[in-house]
């Protein structure tokens, strides 16, 4: 099967300020995307912008539809925010590894703001591992995707910088409470992160005091999105390594934070 399609788009609504989410339907049968994986979308087929865009896999839909969740940043995502039903657009993908399953472990799921893209996606394909999920946002504004959380965890723990929505703090404290009031059960679980380099750092940490295994998506720029430019290495305790083929998911403590 290809891995470079086209797909028409279904929807394109707009769930919070800035926050979109779209629905495209592939042309073809295209190989099942993994939780972790992501699409390069050429947005116009044209020059401007030229460089097609990585975006993770947000949920899958019925007949395979593929759900991604953005955010306006830049020239590419604001001309998406444009894209109407019936609207083609060109897709290379599912690429990446994806976050590896690890049997016999109960997963904390630790999103930073749009890292709740991807681990959307992994949340519900761990649907049955009674994960634990914590969600971190700047304000309640940037809380994303909480309606489908917490249909998996009615525990969910929501943590903002300001306060305005859950508990006021970084979301990294709220795991940290967590994993203290869990004792020695704490070793049974298994974390899995996506948001900034920051808060990344903050989960290596716990990883390390508590002794738990850990993966965590990484973002970087990317030209090609297929291992050829070399244009969104990392620094890994192996060397160097490329976010888009060998990541985007690495286990915490080989990437360097
Ligand atoms: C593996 C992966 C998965 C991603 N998943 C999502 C997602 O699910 N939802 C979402 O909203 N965003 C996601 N991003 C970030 C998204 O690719 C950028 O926000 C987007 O490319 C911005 O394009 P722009 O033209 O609007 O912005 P501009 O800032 O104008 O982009 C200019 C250039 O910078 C690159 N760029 C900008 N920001 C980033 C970034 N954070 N990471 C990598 N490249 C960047 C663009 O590809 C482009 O080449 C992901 C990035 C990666 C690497
Ligand atoms: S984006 Fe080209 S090697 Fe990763």
């Amino acid at each position: 099967m290809s891995r470079s399609f086209e797909a028409v788009v279904t929807e394109n609504r707009e769930v919070a300020v800035n926050h979109f989410r779209l629905t495209l339907a592939p042309d073809q049968e295209v190989t099942l995307p993994a939780p972790g994986q992501f699409y390069m979308l050429g947005i116009t087929g044209g020059t401007d912008p030229l460089l097609k865009r990585p975006f993770s896999l947000f949920r899958l839909g019925k007949n395979g539809a593929i759900n991604i969740l953005y955010r306006v940043k830049g020239k590419a995502t604001q001309i998406m925010t444009g894209l109407q039903p019936g609207s083609v657009l060109n897709l290379l993908g599912p690429l990446g590894n994806g976050f590896p399953n690890v049997e016999g472990k109960r997963p904390i799921i630790v999103a930073g703001g749009l890292g709740v893209a991807p681990l959307t996606a992994l949340a519900e394909s761990l649907r049955f591992d009674s994960p634990r999920i914590f969600v971190g946002a700047r304000y309640a504004g940037d809380v994303l995707a909480t309606d489908i959380l917490s249909s998996i965890d009615s525990d969910i723990s929501i943590s903002t910088d300001d306060g305005s929505m859950g508990i006021q703090g970084v979301v990294t404290d709220a795991v940290n409470e967590y994993l203290a009031s869990a004792g020695t059960s704490a070793q049974d679980h298994v974390i899995y992160g996506c948001g900034p380099r920051g808060m990344l750092r903050a989960l290596a940490g716990l990883s390390d005091r508590y002794g738990i295994e850990g993966y965590v998506s990484l973002e970087e720029y990317m030209a090609c999105g297929v291992g050829a430019c070399l244009g969104c290495v990392t620094k890994t305790a192996g060397g160097y390594r490329r976010v888009c083929k060998e990541g985007p998911v690495f286990r915490i403590g080989e990437v360097i934070l």
